[in-house]
């Protein structure tokens, strides 16, 4: 069959080229342009990425229309019922679900890379007391790579298997750690026996003097949110992830850039927003005065937790997440927690209001992320933190697969609207 094409003729010169049409599995199809600078001495122009895909990818499909998120195949609705984040994992890096076997060894060896060198604990001394988590969680990535030299060679597929599991056993070791220094409590050491879930909320909420206690449904439902965040093909965390990757930078520093990248309250740091929006607005009745802000365009103000650049008419998260909010909530008998109930308001008084529908403004996965995380137990400034740690799986995956393919160094190109080139003007010359 012969190749399909889309024909790009320049007006000014009556130049013409034949661009191929790529078709992928889903979703569609790509006009590839990268002869579009040869063909037509024209850079494309495509501010945010609109219209623009930055890779081929195997990993992560998103369509928006149908609201549909799939994980190599797998609705991420059943992988959360289901599935166990580790498992996940496994299904993210490997491209197919592991046999038992596979799976405890998988799991065996994710949890024997739980300890943290000791110096590192030092680390956290030099942070103030009152430091954001995730401002430690991009410090103490970027650090690994001064621990790890021994997986560094982003060439040798053992270094690379190496740096995986020591990122995906350690992270939450050091996202708790950073959380019981921001509140002045010891660290607490992983349990290797224990599940990586349950490991976590233990040495994220555990202290000495008491037993530690969690009801498995609340760790599950910490389970689920975690495999609703493994991964969402290329967001700006992970396209930042595989941009700092694509200069051969090691693994930690390219996560570290992605936690930073996640840390914004357009992207990872909604959660918490989120939660602060819903306490500023308190009540119902004043849900309105909050709706009309939010459509002002004078004002910056914007409702959290709504609006997504992919999904127009549903996250399919969100959803799930709502679903896990209220299990969370009826496993501790707080089916009218107010904030919930406020959340639940707001979903639907924006639903039927034009300028949300217009503009395809949806409930997003973090509408209700922070919610059913505080009722787990979580403190809100770590719900950004849980975000990156349970990401960390799908960046580590993104630049597996770009350190795989054959791309280049990723260096966009720019339209330059500044002053055309001038001679210096010596100091005393000038005006
Ligand atoms: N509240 C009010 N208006 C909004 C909102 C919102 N939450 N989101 C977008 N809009 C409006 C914008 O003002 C803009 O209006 P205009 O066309 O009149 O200028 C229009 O909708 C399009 O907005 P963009 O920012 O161009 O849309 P984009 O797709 O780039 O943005 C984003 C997506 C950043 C998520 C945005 O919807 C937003 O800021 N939402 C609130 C923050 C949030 O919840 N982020 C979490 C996203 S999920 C995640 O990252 C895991």
């Amino acid at each position: 069959m012969a190749e399909e094409t889309v024909t790009i003729v320049d007006n000014r010169t009556g130049n013409r080229a034949d661009l191929p049409i790529l078709q992928g599995t889903e979703g569609p199809s790509v006009v590839d342009i990268s002869r579009f600078y040869k063909e037509f001495g024209l850079f494309t122009l495509d501010p945010g990425f609109q219209s623009t895909a930055s890779c081929e990818s195997a990993i992560t499909f998103v369509d928006g229309d149908e609201g549909i998120l799939l994980y190599r195949g797998y609705p991420v609705e059943q992988l959360a019922e289901k599935s166990t984040f580790l498992e996940v994992c496994y299904l993210l890096l490997e491209g197919e679900l592991p046999t038992r076997s596979q799976y405890d060894r998988f799991c065996r060896t994710v949890m024997q890379e739980t300890m943290i060198d000791e110096q590192m604990r030092n680390f956290y001394k030099g942070y103030r007391h009152d430091a954001h988590p995730m401002a430690i969680m991009v410090g103490m990535m970027g650090a690994f790579s001064a621990f790890f030299h021994d997986s560094l060679d982003i060439q040798n597929p053992k270094h690379r298997e190496l740096s995986l599991f020591r990122l995906i056993g350690k992270l939450p070791t050091i996202a708790a750690a950073s959380y019981k220094y921001s509140v002045g409590q010891p660290f607490i050491f992983p349990k290797s026996k224990l599940g990586y879930i349950e490991n976590f909320l233990r040495m994220l909420l555990k202290v000495p003097s008491a037993k530690f206690k969690i009801s498995p449904r609340l760790v599950r439902a910490m389970e689920q949110i975690f495999i609703l965040h493994a991964d969402h093909e290329q967001g700006a965390s992970a396209s930042t992830v595989r941009l700092a990757g694509s200069s051969m930078a090691n693994p930690f520093a390219a996560i570290s850039a992605g936690i930073s990248s996640l840390w914004g309250p357009t992207h990872g740091g909604a959660d918490e927003a989120v939660l602060q929006m819903l306490r500023e607005i308190g009540s119902v009745d004043r849900i309105g005065a909050y709706i009309q802000r939010a459509k002002d365009p004078n004002d910056p103000f914007r409702l959290m937790g709504f609006g997504h650049r992919v999904y127009k008419k549903y996250d399919p998260r969100a959803r799930m997440m709502k679903k896990i909010a209220q299990d969370v909530l009826s496993e501790l008998g707080r089916e009218d927690d107010p904030l919930f109930q406020l959340a639940l308001k707001l979903e639907e008084i924006a639903h039927d209001d034009d300028y949300f529908c217009r503009k395809g403004l949806c409930p997003n996965i973090e509408l209700y992320s922070g919610i059913a995380q505080s009722a787990i137990g979580i403190p809100s400034n770590m719900f950004t933190v849980v975000f990156a740690m349970a990401r960390s799986v799908g960046w580590i995956c993104q630049w597996m697969e770009m350190i795989g393919s054959k791309e280049s160094i990723g260096r966009p190109r720019q339209l330059y609207v500044g002053a055309s080139c001038r001679d210096y003007v010596p100091l005393h010359r000038r005006p």
